[in-house]
């Protein structure tokens, strides 16, 4: 091949000049919890609120919201006794109002919302007694157990006229902001791929969490905990893995896949439920009893594009999302954020002219540089740079979520993951589920509101 003129090289060096991306020095982005404040918040503007659910993650709220300007936890809500102790902790407050019972918090006029951190079976029942006691909510992600949950609870929120917010934090990301950013501008052309996958190896990243040695039926109130899931003996393995298995959780679709489509749904502008999934998966390695596999990819097809996700608890890929448009291709991975640009300056067919004679070849090239003449020297275009951003140490998008969801308490303008958003991403997992349960195309039915097979 040493002789032929035609090499790739040489192809984008004749053409309108090679578009030289270059790589751009990341750009480390700013917590939005400034902005979510701009002035100190009066006391008397201070937001009362309380927990119900103090568990990994109503702790980890607990912590994140001594971060958020303006607001005061006045008490916490837990069906296992520790996790008071442990509430008490994270909000650094040993005085903190305990309780098992939700409805005292409920009952009470200083609290004007509520975090709800429990199980996903348990969320729709405290969101509609909350919503007919005045409080707006913190819901945290997967908003509904079931399809018919999600309707119920956004019908509930409409009627008694509560702030919402869902609790896939990504969506208040400052990277999610750039993203979005970025897909808006139409840097990225026409989008019609998207992939995403969240890969951990580990139990813990498989819901194997220890017992805690304290855990029994006197410190743990366990038919609080079923409530309207089937009844069963006391089994802590349920109350602490609750993920695993199907009358609490929704496995990797409400624990995982919600969170990229979250993520996606926020950066495409989308608001309605995929039309219709298709998944595949099994359960290789952690075969502990549960009932959700551990490896599921799905296949969803919405009106524009098509996503495909993956949760795999057997190998550490972490967690991406990448947008693949006909201009460019955006990578979210972990805690950074790139945008490549693709070369679409015209090129001349550098391919399938191999197999034609030297003199049509060369007949092709004039006409083709005829038609395509190179701009003058002022009029070349500056290349497109590659561009990368990262969050800066320490940042937390559950603090940015809080600040966000605290200021539409304050102003009564909506929150982007409201109870519609939330229910859609959560009709996404269900559709993953029903999929792979039922082996068979999940179609969602706008009509009926309901998942049918396909
Ligand atoms: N946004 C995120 O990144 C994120 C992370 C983890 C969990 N979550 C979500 O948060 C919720 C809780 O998950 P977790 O990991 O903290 O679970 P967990 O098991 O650690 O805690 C749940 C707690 O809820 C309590 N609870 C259940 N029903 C209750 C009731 N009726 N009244 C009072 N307390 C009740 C339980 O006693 C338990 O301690 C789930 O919906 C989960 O999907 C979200």
């Amino acid at each position: 091949m040493s002789n032929n003129p035609l090499t790739r090289r040489k192809f984008i060096h004749l053409g309108t000049g090679a578009l030289a991306a270059t790589s751009a020095a990341k750009v480390v982005l700013q917590p939005r919890v400034l902005s979510a404040s701009p002035r100190p918040v009066a006391p008397s503007d201070t937001i009362r609120f309380a927990s119900i659910g103090t568990g990994i993650r109503g702790c980890e709220h607990l912590e994140a919201s001594l971060r958020v300007p303006g607001i005061e936890c006045v008490a916490v809500c837990d069906l296992y006794d520790s996790r008071h102790i442990a509430a008490a902790e994270a909000v650094n407050n040993p005085n903190v109002a305990v309780t098992r019972d939700y409805r005292t918090i409920l009952d009470r006029k200083d609290v004007d919302s509520v975090l709800i951190a429990t199980m996903d079976h348990q969320h729709r029942h405290i969101f509609e007694d909350a919503c007919a006691a005045g409080k707006d909510i913190y819901c945290e992600k997967p908003m509904s157990h079931t399809v018919e949950d999600g309707f119920a609870m956004v019908e509930t929120a409409r009627r008694h006229n509560r702030m919402v917010a869902i609790g896939s934090q990504r969506v208040s990301s400052v990277l999610y902001a750039k993203a979005k950013e970025i897909y808006d501008s139409g840097k990225l052309g026409e989008v019609f791929c998207i992939n995403a996958y969240w890969d951990r190896n580990s139990p813990s990243g498989a819901w194997v969490y220890p017992i805690p040695p304290d855990a029994s039926e006197t410190t743990i109130d366990w038919n609080a905990f079923l409530y309207n899931a089937p009844k069963r003996a006391y089994d802590p393995v349920r109350f602490f893995r609750w993920r695993c298995f199907t009358d609490y959780g929704e496995g990797l679709g409400g624990d995982l896949f919600v969170h990229l489509l979250s993520g996606i749904h926020f950066v495409t502008g989308t608001n309605t439920p995929a039309l219709r999934a298709q998944s595949t998966g099994g359960l290789y390695h952690f075969k502990d009893g549960r009932d959700f596999p551990d490896l599921i990819e799905t296949f969803y097809d919405y009106p524009n594009f098509r996503v495909t996700l993956r949760c795999n608890l057997n190998n550490d890929g972490g967690e991406f999302i990448g947008f693949y448009g006909t201009q460019g291709t955006m990578i979210i991975k972990d805690a950074t954020l790139t945008y490549s640009p693709q070369n679409t300056r015209p090129q001349p067919e550098d391919y399938s002219i191999f197999g034609w004679p030297k003199s049509l070849r060369d007949q092709y090239l004039k006409q083709w540089h005829a038609e395509h003449p190179e701009p003058e020297a002022l009029n070349w275009e500056v290349d497109s740079e590659v561009e990368s951003y990262a969050l800066p140490h320490g940042y937390s998008d559950t603090v940015d979520h809080q600040a966000n969801f605290y200021n539409a308490v304050r102003t009564r303008k909506p929150v982007v993951e409201n109870e519609v958003f939330g229910n859609n991403t959560a009709i996404g997992c269900h559709l993953a589920n029903f999929a792979y349960f039922n082996k068979s195309i999940a179609v969602w039915d706008d009509s009926q509101k309901k998942i049918v097979k396909g």
